[in-house]
């Protein structure tokens, strides 16, 4: 339910060119708001700095200038852990430790929480899977259904926000149209404040109620998906939706 917004954020990193150490600028001042309860889309190339904005929002990485701010406080009064129960982060290719679910779904609270067996239903529950599957060995999962145990080990902390870093490209179109569902049902039940990479046009123009194009590290185009997807402005976002930008452009 917390609003995001993030000012003038540039990052910076040594990238290597042969032997020598050259200074890279990966965002370059981006401004963006996420409304609380929005799904935002971000749309880019490969490399235009997509990833690496999450990972500023999650604390994974620090902005080089500009600010974060989460409901109006910058995350970086905030203390890490306590943020990133707030503002979780999912990756593209979900991350499962040996043993059963339900162990899975505990990672990282405390065990003892005689609540936490009503809560783990309730948690694959709001992922469209039984009961059953809190028995079974994480190993044996597909990866579609590891996502899913993925999202409700997120929720089993109760986040406000949910990053989601191109959550569905591991996955085949079936069990990519299921995410998306649960995401959209995600935001409507629980409230959720969602941001979502994809590079993918289709996926942004079905989830998205805003989507925005970063392009080597600028925010090029922002607006309501429909209207982005069908009509963008910015002759750098007309060539990636034409399909003719792959790779960043400088
Ligand atoms: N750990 C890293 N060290 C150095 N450069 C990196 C690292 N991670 C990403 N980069 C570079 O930063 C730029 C942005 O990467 P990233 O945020 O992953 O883009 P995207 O998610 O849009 O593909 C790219 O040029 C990439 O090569
Ligand atoms: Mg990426």
């Amino acid at each position: 339910m917390f609003k995001i917004e993030l000012k003038k954020v540039t990052r910076k990193r040594a990238v290597k060119e042969g032997n020598n150490l050259k200074e890279m600028e990966v965002l370059k001042g981006v401004d963006l708001s996420v409304q609380p309860e929005e799904i935002c889309t971000i749309l880019g190339p490969s490399g235009s700095g997509k990833s690496t904005l999450l990972r500023l929002i999650n604390r994974l990485e620090e902005v080089s200038s500009g600010s974060i701010h989460l409901d109006g406080i910058d995350i970086k009064e905030l203390e890490v852990l306590n943020l990133r129960k707030k503002v979780s982060l999912v990756f593209q290719v979900p991350v499962m430790f040996d043993g059963k679910v339900e162990e899975n779904l505990r990672f990282g609270l405390k065990v003892s929480d005689e609540k936490s067996d009503e809560e783990m239903e309730k948690c694959l529950n709001l992922v469209s899977l039984d009961s059953n599957f809190l028995k079974r060995d994480s190993q044996e999962l597909s990866i579609g259904e590891r996502q899913r145990v993925s999202l409700a080990r997120t929720l089993m902390h109760k986040p406000e926000v949910l990053l989601l870093d191109e959550p569905t490209s591991a996955l085949d179109p079936t069990a990519t149209l299921q995410i998306e569902k649960l995401i959209k049902d995600l935001n409507q039940e629980l409230k959720l404040t969602i941001l979502f990479i994809t590079h993918n046009l289709s996926q942004a123009q079905r989830l998205g109620h805003r989507c925005v194009i970063l392009i080597a590290g600028e925010k090029v185009e922002e607006g309501d998906s429909q209207v982005v997807l069908q009509n963008p402005n910015n002759p750098l976002s007309q060539k990636f939706i034409r399909g003719e930008l792959v790779k960043e452009e400088k």
